[in-house]
């Protein structure tokens, strides 16, 4: 544990997560640029594409481009070869037109030799079947053969290129998200269950081992949670997923510490995945200097902008600070059943909507669309219709606005009043085989909650259920399922110092080992909301609603025994009809509410825009439209309208429109998908 204790006894959450002291930040990189730009993969085409390439990244404001990610099969196309080559022009190709490079190691898709000459390089699904290459990340975490190789070529790639003065950022590997069941990984869950758990008395009785038969009597009996008959057991498929997580990052960490020795003043980072369930994403951003993430909302989605927004949110929250939109598409993707193009403007507007969420990097995938490979319909920043095709048109006006509004914003930050707790245990402890719905997803009831604040115009914070939450006037809990008894001490704390809490249904149902807890919900939780008895959960079918007081539940009801010797305990909404009437649906105490429903979308955002009120929390504008939204980073205001109609927006005071360079007072016009960034 790194976090500081104060005279309260409290853990200092905060210092947990805050990246290595005196490291390189995102702003070495940026030098109060925004960054923008993209993967380039120059290796697909010939060179004099490249030249190309140069003068449509330097007329679009290209500043920053990621290279290599692909690459390992071309820098090393026999085992221990090095064709550094082409590496070396583009670096230099790069640095003579004052384009920066992040460069990634290669090491998410090993070349075909490496499988062929060294199949225990493969991972293997849980059936045991063997994931081959032809496509990618067909890695092993736990391959001592591969880890060999990957440390060999990052060692030389960071010699090479260290100290290359093109060279801005390292970015390590590629979206980690490989698990494996095979036999080197059984070995490396063994050693991992050990270090945790010392004893294998220890380890039965965290997984509950009495029940069906499933005692270990010698380490050599445990296996990665491979296919079984029936369900697994969930306590060692629980560890199985924290195990893979911490495997990965090991991978990283490994790869990190190459690269810095050979380049120690420049930061270092790994693209997650949006709100991707296989990285315990708090764990892995205290090894980074720059958190970086990959971001792709659907553009038919009618929640596409607050699905971006969530992770945005999430991001800043895991970065403490400027983060790196490392990924999104300059049009369609080619993974959803049908791939929509972005309409005019909806880029710009996405990406201003990242930058005024704190991004300092505006990045894509990829630079120009292939034309061959299993990604030849997915966008580029250059479509197939080349540079007279409206993807680079709109690509080249979005380099010359964030030029523009680059030097206010870059490296400002801003939080918010209000955190929405995550944890990745919580996730994969309720997501198990044998609980009682499959209808309730955590990332959707997470997607809800965010959503509702979203709709009353409320920004949010992510936190740890443990970090330190004194900043915050509201705390709100979609579901934390798995809840450990210092996160439970936490957010108790935080309520008796005088915070608000509103908490969703099925939290603080398990401890660490996902035991369930004396009562169903633990006790002192039970206390803090005066719940007497839970007797029982009631989940609701897909089509079910549960009628309240003045909305409609869906997804889940409970039957709650309120502690009605306790003065001030209010049921705020009851549940009308059917085997509930009359039993609190949304209940308080104090400054802590529990909803044991999920209230239809408006009703919860009614809710929390209420208690939000109470709290003191206020908006950033008041009065806005539906479809329009407020941001402010640092002293800059962002309105984006995310509507399809013209919309005429208050803002008090008089203000400099940083991209249009005009004088803004008491209101600004938006077009469809029209953005005001405001400097007071
Ligand atoms: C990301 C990945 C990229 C590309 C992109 C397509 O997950 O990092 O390499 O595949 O998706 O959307």
């Amino acid at each position: 544990m790194t976090g500081q204790t104060d005279q309260t006894g409290q853990t200092d959450q905060t210092s947990q997560i805050s990246q290595t002291p005196d490291r390189p930040t995102l702003a070495d990189a940026t030098r109060g640029r925004i960054l923008f730009g993209g993967d380039y993969n120059p290796e697909q085409w010939p060179e004099e594409t490249w030249q190309e390439d140069v003068r449509l990244m330097k007329e679009a404001g290209v500043n920053s481009v990621t290279l290599g990610v692909f690459s390992w099969a071309k820098l090393e196309p026999k085992p221990g070869a090095r064709e550094f080559g082409w590496l070396d022009r583009l670096m230099d190709l790069m640095h003579a037109n004052g384009i920066g490079v992040v460069l990634a190691t290669p090491t998410s898709s090993p070349p075909p030799w490496m499988g062929r000459l060294h199949p225990d390089t493969l991972p293997r699904d849980e059936d045991g079947r063997t994931e081959w290459w032809g496509g990618r990340q067909h890695f092993s975490h736990s391959s001592a053969t591969y880890r060999r190789y990957a440390a060999a070529i990052t060692e030389d790639l960071a010699a090479r290129y260290g100290s290359h003065p093109a060279l801005r950022m390292w970015h390590i590997n590629n979206e980690y998200c490989t698990y494996d069941w095979g036999d080197e990984a059984a070995v490396t869950f063994r050693r991992w269950l050990q270090d945790k758990y010392g004893t294998l008395d220890a380890l039965n009785t965290a997984w509950g081992t009495a029940f069906w038969s499933q005692g270990y009597g010698d380490w050599e009996e445990i296996l990665p949670p491979r296919h079984a008959h029936y369900m697994k057991n969930p306590t060692q498929v629980l560890d199985f997923k924290r195990y893979t997580s911490d495997m990965l990052l090991e991978c990283y960490v490994a790869e990190r510490d190459i690269v810095r020795r050979h380049s120690p003043h420049l930061p270092v980072t790994s693209n997650f995945m949006p709100m991707w369930v296989g990285q315990d994403a708090w764990k892995w951003v205290r090894e980074e200097d720059v958190v970086s993430v990959d971001v792709y909302p659907d553009p038919r989605d009618p929640f596409g902008a607050q699905n971006g927004a969530l992770i945005q949110d999430m991001t800043r929250s895991q970065a403490r600070g400027p983060w790196m939109l490392m990924e999104q598409a300059a049009g369609p993707v080619n993974w959803r059943g049908v791939n929509h193009p972005k309409p005019h403007g909806l880029n710009r507007l996405w990406s201003l909507q990242a930058v005024a969420r704190g991004a300092d990097a505006v990045c894509y995938f990829q630079w120009r669309q292939s034309r061959q490979g299993a990604e030849k319909f997915h966008s580029g920043m250059v479509s197939h219709a080349g540079e007279h095709g409206r993807t680079y048109r709109e690509i080249k006006q979005l380099g010359a606005e964030l030029a523009c509004i680059g030097a206010e914003v870059t490296d400002s930050h801003s939080t918010s009043d209000i955190a929405i707790l995550h944890e990745w245990n919580a996730w994969w402890a309720g997501a198990q085989d044998g609980r009682l719905s499959h209808e309730v997803d955590y990332p959707q009831v997470v997607r809800a909650w965010h959503r509702a604040l979203w709709e009353a115009h409320l920004t949010a914070d992510f936190a740890h259920p443990e970090h330190d939450l004194a900043a915050y006037k509201l705390v709100v809990v979609p579901q934390l399922y798995l809840l450990t008894d210092a996160a439970i001490d936490n957010i108790l704390a935080y309520v008796r110092a005088g915070g608000t809490l509103v908490c969703g249904f099925l939290t603080g149902v398990a401890d660490e080992d996902d035991r369930v807890r004396a009562g169903g919900m633990d006790e002192r939780l039970r206390e803090l909301f005066g719940i007497r008895t839970l007797h029982e959960w009631w989940p609701l079918d897909a089509d079910e609603t549960a009628e309240c007081d003045g909305f409609r539940g869906t997804l889940w009801s409970e039957e709650i025994e309120v502690e009605d010797s306790v003065a001030g305990v209010v049921a705020e909404a009851v549940y009308k009809g059917g085997e509930l009437d009359g039993l609190p649906a949304v209940l308080r105490k104090g400054r802590a509410w529990y909803v044991s429903t999920l209230p239809e979308p408006a009703a919860l955002s009614d809710l929390l825009a209420g208690v939000a009120s109470g709290a003191g929390v206020g908006r950033v504008l008041d009065g806005l439209p539906a479809q329009v939204e407020a941001v402010r980073r640092g002293d800059v205001l962002f309105v984006l309208n995310h509507g399809r109609e013209k919309v005429t927006v208050e803002v008090p005071g008089a203000y400099r429109d940083l991209i249009s360079g005009e004088q803004v007072a008491d209101s600004v016009e938006l077009e469809r998908y029209g953005v005001a960034v405001l400097s007071p």
